[in-house]
């Protein structure tokens, strides 16, 4: 049975943040909401509490889990930390941006999927740090969907994909950001972008000197290439359609969905602007042509609308690479298995 409690997300029940973290003392699992998306959260120092995450999600035991902190110095006690870490810290944190560190003995292998490193993140949400913060540890926690769909943006995600397989979980509402966070690997002086999110590529180079991003971020991996982040290997968020991105002029990819609602049984993941030209049934509204912020915020849920609507296919329009759209792209072109369609 899972427990669902309701919660302020700006001030958060005090008597609902101690049962929760009663939970996570003892080895159990609670989702809770984040800034990001949701987080499967388990205590980070339990291997065995890490284990039921795995189990529970269905996710591969060779895909680390980023542990969350209540405050960036808290890293210490799990990670080994360096001066490029407290800057990005004093700049980004408590925020979307998580670090991957050389660990420390303190978190078990079974966290790190048997690597060297941690990934650390100290989220901003008040519901997240309450609930760290009451459990006294490191809460470790993945997105709180089952392997292979979309990060929860919502409660309604969660209690879809998690119901009756772990204990509680925390309803706060929407996401703020709907996309996971920004993951670096730093060294002391550079740092490699290895998901994009809403701390994006130029805010981080205004506070590290190097940074690269890494060619999974846009690009399929070769064959039995080993990526920088084990999670870069898995096709995450599939829908069951093929998903094909459309790549030209707005006004072109208009013109293509409005042809193919005609001859194909097809799902359109559409701008607010293209709406009123677009008469299909199957038709989905990502957010304004110019708010990349606002469809970030939409897409995991219209990943999940698009898989309930019977399509043969689901088109959308290829996002741009800058700002938060590097993120956008990076989700989309990685659902869409890189396919992409030039206009
Ligand atoms: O916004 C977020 O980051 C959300 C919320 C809940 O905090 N969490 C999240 O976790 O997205 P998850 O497990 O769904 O994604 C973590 C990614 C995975 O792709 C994993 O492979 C990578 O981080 N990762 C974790 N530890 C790593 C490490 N030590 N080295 C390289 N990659 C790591
Ligand atoms: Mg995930």
């Amino acid at each position: 049975m899972t427990e669902i409690i309701r919660m302020d997300a700006l001030s958060p029940d005090r008597e609902g943040i101690l049962r929760a973290s009663e939970i996570i003392k003892r080895g159990g699992l609670v989702a809770f909401p984040t800034e990001t998306v949701y987080g499967l959260g388990a205590d980070a120092t339990d291997a065995e509490a890490a284990k039921k995450i795995y189990a529970a999600k269905g996710r591969p035991s060779d895909n680390p889990l980023i542990i969350h902190i209540a405050d960036p110095e808290d890293a210490e006690k799990y990670a080994y930390t360096n001066e490029l870490y407290y800057k990005l810290a004093k700049a980004f944190m408590p925020g979307p941006l998580t670090v991957i560190l050389p660990k420390r003995d303190s978190i078990p292998a079974s966290v790190t999927g048997g690597l060297d490193s941690v990934a650390v993140r100290c989220p901003s949400h008040a519901v997240a740090r309450e609930l760290i913060r009451a459990s006294g540890r490191a809460i470790a926690a993945p997105s709180a969907n089952l392997s292979g769909s979309p990060s929860p943006s919502c409660a309604e995600h969660v209690i879809s994909d998690m119901t009756d397989r772990i204990d509680m979980i925390i309803d706060g509402g929407k996401c703020d950001i709907g996309l996971e966070s920004t993951i670096v690997k730093i060294s002391e002086d550079s740092a490699i972008l290895l998901r994009p999110g809403a701390v994006t590529y130029d805010a981080l180079l205004c506070v590290c000197p190097k940074v690269e991003i890494s060619h999974a971020v846009t690009d399929a991996l070769a064959e039995g290439e080993r990526p920088l982040s084990p999670g870069m290997k898995y096709r995450h968020y599939a829908p069951s359609a093929p998903l094909i991105l459309l790549d030209g002029k707005d006004g072109d990819v208009l013109a293509f969905m409005k042809k193919a609602q005609q001859s194909e049984n097809c799902a359109l993941i559409c701008y607010d602007e293209d709406a009123v030209s677009l008469d299909n049934k199957k038709l989905i509204i990502l957010g304004s042509k110019d708010d990349l912020s606002a469809q970030a915020n939409s897409l995991f849920s219209a990943l999940r609308q698009s898989d309930k609507l019977d399509a043969d296919v689901i088109y959308a329009h290829l996002p741009p690479k800058e700002g938060i759209g590097l993120a956008l792209y990076n989700r989309m072109i990685r659902a869409a298995a890189h396919t992409v369609k030039k206009i």
